[in-house]
């Protein structure tokens, strides 16, 4: 593939690859998102772009992407908290293609809490998803950004024993099971509103609880060089005793100019149900 090989390493068994976005293929992959039939491709798109994103932008079935944006050594944020740029210019534009990308955001209370954010996608042109909290015990902070900002819809996830709150929000309650919400559960309530193809944007316990009940597809972690020394872990899962449990997806590397992402494989064939036809309440992402 033309354009793409630069970084190629024989002694690696990942594929490298040099991604440079350009607007005609950042264009070319907002029209397959519109329409999945789209195949006339400009001659000059990027190859190493469209590998990394068209499987995003063709709806074709299901999918869940977790992403995290982290330093090299695996931090997300100091001990203090601060979380802000992490990532470099191109990593946070890589995000905010993935959240273009997809039909909803997710993250978990907990990243409302540490960073209020509004998931929305402003460094790259595109529409911003719908966005979703997992709620669990309803502390969404009541000042949070994302109720008042006017942005895109927003879908407050509960459990079905915690007293309903007002929000100004859409809440939907969720039967607890065990740790709290299924992950399945939530794919099939946001399934059912027409939302199949989702980020799971973080944090590390949210992100967890979705590679534990095996429903990510892919994983995609951006590095960037700096090095913090302390503080969270970009996923949290459950502790192993070996080296030999743990998990080795295949990835493939993209260097994407300010930070290089692995795109790891975490399911190679999607074993989750397509959604009823009959789905109703469909929730459409903003338009902007
Ligand atoms: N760099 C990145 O890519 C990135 C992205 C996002 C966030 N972050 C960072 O991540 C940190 C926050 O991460 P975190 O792990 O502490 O919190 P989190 O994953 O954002 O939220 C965790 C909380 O959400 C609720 N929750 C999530 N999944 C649930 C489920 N399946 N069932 C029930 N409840 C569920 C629980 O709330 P309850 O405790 O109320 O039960 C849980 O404690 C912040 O420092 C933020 O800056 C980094």
């Amino acid at each position: 593939m033309s354009g793409i090989a630069d970084l190629t390493n024989t002694a690696c068994e990942a594929d490298m690859y040099l991604a440079k976005m350009t607007e005609k293929t950042w264009a070319h992959l907002r029209s397959i998102r519109e329409n999945p039939e789209f195949i006339s491709r400009p001659t000059d798109a990027d190859e190493a772009s469209l590998l990394l994103y068209e499987p995003l932008a063709r709806r074709g079935k299901p999918l869940v992407l977790a992403q995290v944006g982290q330093s090299l050594d695996g931090r997300v944020a100091t001990p203090s908290g601060d979380a802000q740029n992490v990532s470099g210019r191109d990593g946070i534009a890589h995000l905010h293609r993935c959240r273009a990308l997809v039909d909803a955001v997710i993250v978990g209370v907990g990243t409302v809490v540490a960073d209020d954010p509004s998931l929305s996608v402003r460094a790259v042109s595109g529409r911003s998803p719908v966005r979703v909290v997992i709620d669990c015990n309803g502390r969404l902070p009541l000042d949070a950004k994302m109720l008042t900002d006017g942005g895109s819809p927003l879908l407050v996830l509960q459990a079905d024993d915690v007293p309903p709150r007002n929000l100004g929000a859409e809440v939907v309650r969720l039967a607890r099971r065990g740790q709290g919400l299924h992950p399945q559960d939530i794919l099939d309530c946001l399934a059912e509103r027409g939302l199949t193809s989702i980020l799971v944007e973080g944090g590390a316990k949210t992100i967890a609880r979705f590679i534990e009940a095996d429903l990510v597809d892919r994983l995609h972690v951006a590095v960037a060089p700096l090095i913090i020394g302390s503080g969270p872990m970009g996923i949290n899962l459950t502790p192993v005793e070996r080296l030999a449990e743990a998990r080795r997806p295949r990835i493939s590397v993209f260097n994407i100019g300010t930070d290089i992402v692995f795109d790891c494989e975490l399911r190679v064939a999607t074993q989750r149900s397509e959604p009823s036809r009959e789905s109703k309440d469909i929730l459409m992402p903003h338009p902007a």
